[in-house]
This record gives structure tokens, C-alpha cells and sequence, in this order.
């Protein structure tokens, strides 16, 4: 008997366990001398640690890419910089081996999701003529961190529907939750739900206080909640509206972990939820959400203000807090101002007085939202006004003071709609030319809107706030007036 052949298949056997199997054995071969047994780094910052590293988060191709060919220049780990060489390591190790190691970095800390083989071997075929060490910023462009998890932990978020006619927040000992999720982001977010109504979300967590004293917790919302600290309420944001009424409460806290609860309800429209925190031991402001809290009050430094002049209209064409992205807004002689959504030819915000600060635009391009300079905005209309019908916008006219005529068409028919200051408010013209006899729903408001008065000549609302307009051939003409002074 032949005694080689058996030798051989001990010995792939062998191979095979160490190759599929022993990932933390092979990482204290590999990787251990320089990042540490447990990943914890080198002595005297030789190598940046793998344990909670984001490198080793999200697309595993950045960490294959940097065991196959190395890894220099400056690079961050855990809030430290780096500017040192990592020498490659695609030569010596396996793809199944560089596979079991990474899967063992995975779990230290960084999301223990699996590395496969088959994806180091993808990698290594597309750069196999490769010779140079990868550079941080080079792999960050094709392979960015992901975003550090929020402050809240053990958090989770809890779903109830609620009755169409719940318009405070519910009694939730009375509720039973519809879903319930765990947030390992660690941040309060409306993923999933930004586009229902009738809801309530409850998240639950811990906020880990490392000084004593008193901090403060700001809330904005659309429409209620409220943030309790150990059961404690400690601020809410009453009555339905939109984002930008954001209040701000204190609490006194020991170091330690503390209990956080927010309460949220939307009615219908717009959502958004918006919380942060600030105090000892946290540098500056901390959002507890994935949507920053915008504070209203630091427009006034530096204000930019936008006004009609004479009897021309003002236009403002970008981003407007609560609106779409396509949103144009208009300021008139007289103090009747709007914005209006081309994306979905919505009506979405009515307001008098003052019309906008352009001065957060201008100071940060891009990454801010201007605010209506007036109190009392009416949020009015999220979506379009033609509930099921598809429409186009065609473009817009503009008269000799300035004032828009929008034009779109909606399932064939083509609408003019013209807002204009008149007597306590505005009014919008519709002009609706029809090819025969017929119908249209329009539905101007997303929800009744407290205090607002809106009113149609010759026409009566229907119970949910709608209008049927009633079409003959040629064009038809509808007057509605908005009455908000
Ligand atoms: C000779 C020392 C050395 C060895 C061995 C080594 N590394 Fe590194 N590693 C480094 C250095 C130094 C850097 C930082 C390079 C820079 O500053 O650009 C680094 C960076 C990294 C990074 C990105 C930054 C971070 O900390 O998350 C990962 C991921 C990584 N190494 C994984 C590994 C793995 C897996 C092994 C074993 C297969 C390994 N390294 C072996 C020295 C080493």
C-alpha cells in the first residue's frame, strides 16, 4: 500500500480546516503582530485597531482590497490619524484564508456579517495586474465609511396605526404595537413610514450621560411628540404642523445611562422628526436623528431678506424648509406669500407678513433650508392637489409685476393656475381648458388646516375637503380664495 496518497489527502484535509474554518487562528499569524490580538491596535500607535473600526464596516471590498495590496498614506481610525504602510498580503494568503480572516475582524465589533470567498476572489480577478498599495483616500472614494451608529442605544422603534380621527398623542397602555424594530443605527428615524399617515412610532433606548448636570433636549416635529428622560417628560411639540416649531426643554442627569422615550404621531401630509441634544461632556449639539434639528432663531444673524418691491413680485427658487425639491416661492406686494411645488403643482405653504431670509443659503450653499420670515405658516399641501390623475408641468408665465401663471396639464387636460394677492388673503385661479364634458377632483389641502379658511365661487366642499369641478368643452374658469390675514 501506498502511504503518499493518504499523506496528501491529511494534509488537504488540514489545509482545508485552516483555510474555511480558523479565521482567528489565522489572524494571529497574519494581522495580530501589528493590530493587536484583539484588534486593538499596535503598541505605540503602529497599527490602527480593526476592533470598531469603520474600515472593517459596510463593503467588505475595502478591507480585501487592503489585505491584497497593502494600505498607505493618511488614513482615520476611531477619531486618529494615520500615515503609515501596510505591507501586502495578497501573495501569501488564500482567497478562502483572507476570507476567514476578515469574517473574525467582522466580529470584532464591526457588524459580523460574513466575508465570502467568492467576493475576495472577485476582487483579486479585477485587480490582478495591480501592483501598488491601495491609498486611504483613493479606496474611500469607491468604498466610503459607513456613518458612525447614533448615540442612542439598545434602541428600538415601535409602530401602532392609529383611527383617522386620533389627533393627540394616544394612550399606548390601551394600544398594542402593529411592529416593533430594532435601530442599531442608534438614531430616531422615520425610514419606512415617511409617507403614511395616521400613525404613531414610539422609540425606546438609553442615552449614555458621562458628566453631571443640566442638559438640554430640543424636539421639532410634524406633527406631535414628545421626549421623556426616565419616564420624565422633559420637552413635546404640541398641536399638528409642520418641521420648523422646535422646542426645547432641560433636565438635570447623573452620570450614567438614563432611559429615552419619544412619542410620535403624525396626522396626514408632511412627517419629520427631528431631536438633539446638548449639555457636559458633549461637544456642542448631538442629534439623536437622522434628520438634524434646524434651529429657527440663527437666520436672524445675518439675515438676507428678500422682499417684493413696489408692485412686483419677489421669487425664491430653492430650498424652502418643509417643502419639495422642485418648490418656487413667491412673496407679493402686500404681504401674502407661497410656495409652490412644480414637481407635483401642490400649493404646499401659504404665509403673510415678512417673506423669506435668503441668508442661510447663502451662507452654506446647498446644505440649508431657507425659512419664511412670518410666524403663522400655513402648511396647506403635500403631493398633488389631483389625487390619481397623472400630470406634467409645462412651465410658467410671468406678467408684468411678476406674479406666476403655472402651467401643467393633468391626464390630457391643460391647467392654468394663477395665485394672486386678494381681499384678506389670495386667491387661485384655475383655468381648465377641456376637449368635452367632464370632471376633475381638486383637492387642495393634504388635512384640515386650523384656522384657514378656503372657498370656491359657485362651488361647495365636499366632506373630505375636496372639490369636484365640474368641466364643459373650452375652458372653464374656478376662483378659490384662500383667507388667511
Ligand atoms: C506589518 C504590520 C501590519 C500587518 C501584518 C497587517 N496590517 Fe493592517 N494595517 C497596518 C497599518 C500600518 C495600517 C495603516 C496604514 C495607513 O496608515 O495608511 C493598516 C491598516 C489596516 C486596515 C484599515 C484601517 C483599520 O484599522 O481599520 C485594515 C482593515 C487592516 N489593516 C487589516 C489587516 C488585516 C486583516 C491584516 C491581516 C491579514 C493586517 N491588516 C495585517 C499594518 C499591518
Amino acid at each position: 500500500m501506498n502511504l503518499i496518497p493518504l499523506l496528501f489527502s491529511a494534509l488537504a484535509l488540514f489545509t482545508l480546516t485552516v483555510n474555511g474554518q480558523s479565521g482567528p487562528v489565522l489572524y494571529q499569524t497574519y494581522c495580530s503582530a501589528c493590530h493587536g490580538a484583539q484588534g486593538q491596535g499596535g503598541a505605540e500607535g503602529a497599527a490602527p485597531p480593526l476592533a470598531k473600526s469603520l474600515w472593517a464596516q459596510g463593503d467588505p471590498d475595502r478591507m480585501i482590497k487592503v489585505v491584497l495590496h497593502g494600505l498607505m498614506g493618511e488614513i482615520e481610525v476611531l477619531g486618529k490619524e494615520y500615515n503609515l504602510v501596510m505591507p501586502p498580503q495578497g501573495a501569501v494568503l488564500s482567497d478562502g484564508q483572507i476570507a476567514a480572516i476578515l469574517t473574525h475582524v467582522r466580529s470584532l465589533g464591526n457588524g459580523g456579517e460574513k466575508v465570502s470567498t467568492d467576493r475576495v476572489a472577485a476582487v483579486r480577478a479585477k485587480y490582478e495586474e495591480r501592483e501598488a498599495y491601495w491609498k486611504g483616500d483613493e479606496l474611500l472614494k469607491d468604498h466610503p465609511l459607513p456613518s458612525p451608529p447614533g448615540p442612542l442605544k439598545n434602541l428600538v422603534r415601535k409602530f401602532y396605526a392609529l383611527r383617522k380621527d386620533q389627533r393627540s398623542i394616544p394612550d399606548y397602555a390601551k394600544l398594542e404595537a402593529n411592529a416593533s424594530a430594532r435601530q442599531p443605527n442608534g438614531l430616531i428615524n422615520l425610514e419606512g413610514y415617511s409617507e403614511k399617515d395616521h400613525f404613531s412610532l414610539v422609540w425606546e433606548g438609553e442615552l449614555n450621560v458621562r458628566r453631571e448636570g443640566q442638559f438640554s433636549f430640543t424636539l421639532d416635529s410634524d406633527d406631535l411628540s414628545a421626549l421623556y428622560i426616565d419616564d420624565k417628560k422633559v420637552v413635546e411639540v404640541p398641536g399638528l404642523g409642520g418641521m420648523g416649531r422646535a422646542k426645547t426643554g432641560k433636565a438635570t442627569l447623573h452620570p450614567g445611562v438614563v432611559k429615552i422615550r419619544v412619542e410620535y404621531l403624525e396626522f396626514t401630509g408632511f412627517t419629520g422628526i427631528a431631536a438633539s441634544w446638548a449639555g457636559p461632556g458633549i461637544r456642542g449639539t448631538q442629534s439623536l436623528s437622522s434628520t438634524k434639528v434646524v434651529s429657527k432663531q440663527k437666520p436672524k444673524i445675518n439675515l438676507i431678506e428678500l422682499k417684493p418691491e413696489g408692485n412686483r413680485a419677489v421669487h425664491y427658487r430653492n430650498f424652502i424648509a418643509g417643502t419639495g425639491n422642485r418648490s418656487f416661492s413667491v412673496g407679493y406686494p402686500g404681504g401674502v406669500n407661497l410656495v409652490f411645488n412644480q414637481e407635483n403643482c401642490g400649493l404646499e405653504l401659504l404665509w403673510s407678513g415678512r417673506f423669506i431670509d435668503a441668508g442661510p443659503r447663502w451662507k452654506n450653499r446647498g446644505t440649508v433650508r431657507s425659512f419664511p420670515l412670518s410666524g403663522q405658516v400655513y402648511h396647506l399641501q403635500k403631493g398633488s392637489p389631483y389625487p390619481g390623475r397623472t400630470f406634467s408641468f409645462q412651465g410658467m408665465e410671468l406678467d408684468d409685476h411678476e406674479y406666476p401663471t403655472f402651467c401643467y396639464s393633468v391626464d390630457g387636460l391643460i391647467v392654468r393656475d394663477r395665485p394672486q394677492p386678494a381681499d384678506k388673503g389670495m386667491e387661485r385661479i384655475l383655468t381648465i381648458e377641456s376637449a368635452g364634458v367632464g370632471e376633475l377632483v381638486f383637492a387642495p389641502l393634504s388635512r384640515p388646516v386650523p384656522g384657514f379658511s378656503l372657498e370656491c365661487r359657485g362651488l361647495v366642499a365636499r366632506q373630505d375637503g375636496t372639490f369636484l369641478l365640474p368641466l364643459l368643452k373650452g375652458d372653464n374658469s374656478f376662483t378659490f380664495h384662500y383667507g388667511i390675514l
